[in-house]
């Protein structure tokens, strides 16, 4: 029997055994159905999995493309990785996009969330000239998704710009703003016609922060307290001109959308936490961000705050850029959605370090998780999946129930093929979201889940997994193979229901006790 009819025979009879764990699962429970915990998700609600062009591309020097400010960190200083990887390689999926798209069919998703690398579709940083190479590739892959009947979702930029770039100040040097805009054009123009969902950029902030005001991502600089605020200034420019592009020049012809997506921490409550640690919280996280959008300015308590320990700093300014009236207007309302990245949640209390007369932080507030939280591999990672749900309930209320598309949300482990943990954080996670829209009306129309491949988790290096596909990683072929999660999200996707994880997999142990196996 040849290898591939045997791997054939093999995942017919793992479909087999999931199709009957399923129907009996139905069975035993049957009318208490709903009371199990089997939930369905409204009609057009969009199931998706991610990912970002520098953790799964590799092929970093291929076919004319430029240094990315990625390429040059982790090969410059490997020390700041925890493994001392980087992205050269990563999942191969430059040359292996076509299986990949493959599998986001088999496991039925909906849509497929993925960046572009600048660098190689513009070497140089500038729109000229154009790689060609790069624009077939991308455009190879949207053809892909489109033949498989999966909606695109791009992002422009998922924190890798070109070096070159970057020596000239990165998003510290205003510039950048014509600078992406002239890139986003170049996609628009070639390629724009295959996305149906554009994101600008992704988690301006969490960028920011870690690339501009600490030394843990790419570019790792750290500009006395402010590069991070210049940072976001200059991205939500750069977002906020590529929107009203999009929409004057590109939109009736390429009917698609276009925000941008930003992380936003949940809270529970706990001791120390009272209505405006929570609101001062939510501000310098969400509201940073999103308040400019929707309001045309930065949070009030922000300003205040920020041009207060400025003062307090001997600075002549806060270290918070001001806006034009003229950028106000332009910002605002330049979305057409609220992208939202969500994982984790804290207890935000005050700084007991304020009360002493020192500041730590322009916020003053600390996040406390609970030591019995359950986490993932990624140390800052604590499941808890109440936070969801405040948070959905926090965007309504505060900027009049836009629709919200999730884009990313997931757990890392060390690469386990039987995750249970991260099957649990799903349902746990989507549950408290299901409740968001059915009880309290919150507006969600996506959920994408973090990420589709096992791939390269930034300063972690390969130590922490967030994928629903494993890749081997030790073999030159880096092969994708099947976990536990593979088989939950096919069914979820298949029957369209939010099935019961922990009953999922006490069928599955039952089904072991009686001598059962399924093939990962
Ligand atoms: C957010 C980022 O967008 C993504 O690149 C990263 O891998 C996940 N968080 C998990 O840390």
């Amino acid at each position: 029997m040849t290898r591939s009819l045997k791997g054939e025979i093999f995942r017919n009879m793992a479909r087999c055994f999931w199709i009957i764990t399923f129907i009996s699962l139905i069975c035993t429970k049957g009318s208490e159905g709903q009371a199990s915990g089997l939930q369905r998700f409204p009609d057009g609600f969009l199931l998706g999995a991610a990912s970002a062009s520098y953790q799964v591309e590799g092929a970093w020097n291929v076919s004319g493309k430029g240094v990315s400010t990625w390429d040059h960190f982790a090969h410059t200083m490997p020390e700041r990785i925890a493994d001392g990887s980087n992205g050269d390689i990563a999942c191969d999926s430059y040359n292996k996009y076509k299986e990949d798209v493959q599998w986001i069919k088999s496991i039925g998703l909906d849509h497929y969330r993925f960046s572009l690398s600048w660098t190689r579709i513009l070497p140089n940083g500038f729109n000229t000239p154009v790689n060609q190479d790069g624009i077939r590739y991308y455009k190879s892959l949207l053809e892909e998704l489109k033949a498989a009947n999966i909606t695109t979702v791009v992002s422009l930029y998922h924190w890798d710009h070109p070096q070159i770039l970057e020596e000239m100040g990165g998003w510290t040097n205003e510039l950048m703003v014509r600078w992406f805009v002239d890139y986003a054009k170049v996609v628009f123009d070639n390629i724009g016609h295959l996305i149906d969902i554009v994101i600008t950029i992704n988690e301006p902030k969490l960028l920011c922060q870690q690339a501009y005001n600490s030394t843990w991502k790419a570019p790792g600089k750290v500009f006395n307290d402010m590069g991070h605020f210049f940072c976001v200034h200059n991205i939500l420019k750069a977002h906020a001109k590529t929107w009203h592009m999009y929409d004057q020049e590109y939109r009736a012809t390429q009917n698609g959308m276009i925000g941008f997506t930003t992380p936003v921490r949940g809270w529970v409550q706990g001791e120390g936490v009272t209505e405006e640690t929570i609101e001062r919280a939510f501000q310098f996280d969400c509201g940073w961000i999103m308040s400019p959008i929707y309001t045309g300015d930065y949070p009030e308590v922000m300003k205040t705050r920020i041009a207060e320990r400025s003062a307090l700093q001997n600075y002549p300014f806060s270290r918070l850029p001001e806006f034009t009236d003229e950028w106000k207007k332009i910002i605002k309302g330049a979305t057409d959605f609220f992208g939202l990245n969500h994982y984790t949640s804290s207890m935000p209390t005050f700084d007991p370090a304020e009360a002493l007369g020192t500041f730590a932080s322009d916020t003053n507030i600390i996040g406390i998780a609970d030591p019995s939280w359950p986490s993932g591999a990624s140390g800052w990672l604590h499941i808890v999946p109440e936070g969801i749900g405040n948070v959905l309930r926090k965007i309504k209320d505060t900027y009049g129930n836009p629709p919200v598309y999730m884009f990313e949300n997931g757990v890392s482990d060390k690469g386990e093929i039987e995750d249970y943990v991260r099957i649990n954080y799903y349902h746990d996670y989507i549950s408290e979201i299901l409740t968001a829209i059915v009880r309290d009306g919150c507006d969600v129309k996506a959920y994408t889940a973090w990420t589709l491949l096992d791939n390269y988790e930034w300063e972690a290096g390969y130590t922490e997994r967030f994928g629903i596909l494993k890749v081997d990683f030790d073999s030159p072929n880096r092969t994708r193979s099947e976990k536990l999660s593979t088989h939950w999200w096919r069914e979820v996707l298949r029957t369209r229901t939010l099935i019961d994880a922990r009953e999922f997999t006490s069928h599955l142990r039952q089904r072991r006790r009686e001598g059962s196996t399924f093939e990962n």
